[in-house]
């Protein structure tokens, strides 16, 4: 299990103010947010770089209740999969993380958690709930903390789910838009700028592939010529983001560490890359950690072709396969309704 470390998400400055909810700005009785999917790794960013996209995203409601204590009281779209018991909930792990951190415990609210994105699907659909979970409650709570000093206790819901502390999909949900993360144990977290006509093409394949799972098969070590190449794509990645460069965005978007062991989870991958290739992507690769594969594209008329080129291998095989087209998501979380 992890805890959560009030220093964390603040590397460079004070501790994340406890007790700080003011009872006179709870002026809510009831909060809905919608929490987009992401993009973890970004082909040559493991576990340190990831995007939001418009869509697909959890909606997640909480409201005021004179009952004491924090309940889940309502989840649908997951098939019964998921627990009502807040400590083994995602989204449930980082709101009782933050109420306690809060000293607010015994305050009382109730969630629904609507789930509206595919579950073991690559599109950080655990990160979904627990930025929601966190974000909707803080919201409620007039605001004590600010988005990114909810980056601690997200992570720590996203982690009850997968086993890891990794940023790369909350990061990009909490604060929007693309996050490259410095260190995740410092979760020192900094947002990348976004070229005005770069697209996303994200294709989902309906089979589950677990993060858990898609964890074990990665190698413990990996060559020094494998970490110098994935250091410069990475760089290469960064630079040509700022620069709005797309042929330097394209020929960084390569991944030498996780996607040669992982895309074996994924039928039809590198035919899957190839006709996103052919269809004018700047890069192809897997969507976290799959089945779901993604390609950044100069334009939405080329993202456009390409899912709908990814789209048709996977039906070839046939594997029914959803696309989403999309911008980069400037906003991540946001609330859509208030009360
Ligand atoms: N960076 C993580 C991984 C994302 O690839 O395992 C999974 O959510």
């Amino acid at each position: 299990m992890f805890t959560v470390d009030p220093w964390r998400g603040n590397p460079k400055g004070l501790p994340i103010p406890r007790f700080g909810a003011d009872m006179s700005k709870m002026s809510l009785k009831e909060v809905t947010v919608f929490s987009p999917a992401t993009v973890a790794n970004v082909a040559c960013g493991f576990d340190v770089l990831g995007f939001a996209i418009e869509k697909p995203g959890d909606e997640i409601v909480v409201r005021r209740s004179d009952k004491p204590g924090f309940r889940i009281t309502k989840i649908t779209g997951d098939d019964g999969r998921l627990p009502l018991e807040p400590k083994l909930n995602t989204a449930g792990v980082a709101v009782l993380d933050l109420l306690r951190h809060l000293g607010l415990g015994d305050i009382g609210i109730e969630m629904e958690i609507h789930k509206k994105m595919p579950f073991g699907s690559g599109l950080g659909s655990s990160a979904a709930s627990a930025v929601a979970g966190a974000f909707a409650v803080n919201h409620l709570l007039g605001e004590p903390l600010t988005r990114r000093q909810l980056l601690p206790f997200v992570v720590a819901g996203e982690a009850a789910a997968d086993g890891a502390w990794h940023a790369d999909n909350v990061g990009p949900c909490l604060l929007g838009g693309i996050t490259l993360i410095r260190s995740n144990a410092e979760l020192d977290v900094h947002n990348i700028p976004i070229p005005n006509n770069l697209w996303a093409a994200v294709v989902h394949p309906d089979i589950v592939v677990l993060t858990k799972v898609a964890r074990e098969i990665m190698p413990r070590h990996v060559q020094l010529e494998t970490a110098i190449q994935q250091s410069g794509n990475l760089g290469g990645l960064i630079s040509g983001l700022y620069q709005n460069d797309y042929a330097l965005i394209g020929r960084s978007l390569h991944d030498a560490i996780a996607e040669p062991h992982r895309q074996r989870l994924i039928p039809e991958f590198y035919r899957a890359k190839r006709a996103a290739m052919s269809a004018g992507a700047l890069g192809f690769s897997i969507s976290g950690a799959g089945p779901s594969v993604f390609a950044l594209c100069e334009g939405e008329k080329v993202a456009q072709e390409v899912a709908k080129a990814v789209t048709e291998v996977f039906a070839s095989v046939p594997i029914k396969a959803t696309p989403y087209v999309s911008r980069i998501n400037p906003k991540g979380v946001h609330v859509i309704s208030e009360k």
